[in-house]
């Protein structure tokens, strides 16, 4: 029988330590720490973390001003728990917080997992990292 899958889109009682351990180990943890995990899911609009038990196996959240941007991060399933729906479950979460805001991501590979959800394609987005990636003398 599959494990059950449990969704919260609160941040009670989480684990960062756990989250950024099963991050690294699964290739996703792009350098943050578990404090600086804690941090930006807090601040995040809407935030979705997929549960087997008291394991961390799926993450999604979303940037927004409430009104009419949003902007999607994160979108991460432990590998072993892929194509099995999760991501999809969390992205439909997290959109039935967005209702009427247009939402946009980045993606390298996964332009069909997006598509399949209601994504399209759009015109080429823009971007740089502020000074270094992650380093903000404000916050450490
Ligand atoms: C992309 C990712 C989040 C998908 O997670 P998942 O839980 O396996 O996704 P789902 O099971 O909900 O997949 C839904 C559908 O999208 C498809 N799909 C999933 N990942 C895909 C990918 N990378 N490319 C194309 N199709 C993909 C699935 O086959 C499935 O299709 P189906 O409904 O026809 O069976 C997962 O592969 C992952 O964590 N990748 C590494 C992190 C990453 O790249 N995240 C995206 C950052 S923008």
């Amino acid at each position: 029988m599959a494990d059950e899958v449990i969704y919260k889109t609160d941040l009670k009682q989480v684990d960062w330590q756990q989250m950024k351990s099963t991050l690294a180990s699964d290739a996703f943890n792009n350098g943050r720490n578990a404090s600086q995990l804690q941090k930006l899911f807090e601040n995040s609009y809407a935030a979705v973390i997929a549960y087997v038990g008291d394991r961390i196996i799926g993450t999604a959240r979303a940037l927004s001003d409430g009104v009419c941007n949003a902007y999607i991060v994160d979108v991460w399933t432990l590998s072993q728990y892929r194509k099995q729906g999760i991501a999809s479950a969390m992205m439909k979460l997290l959109l039935a917080k967005l209702e009427g805001q247009h939402v946009y991501l980045f993606t390298n590979d996964s332009v069909e997992f997006y598509q399949k959800l209601g994504f399209e394609v759009q015109p080429t987005g823009l971007g740089m990292v502020v000074g270094q990636w992650l380093q903000n003398k404000n916050l450490n």
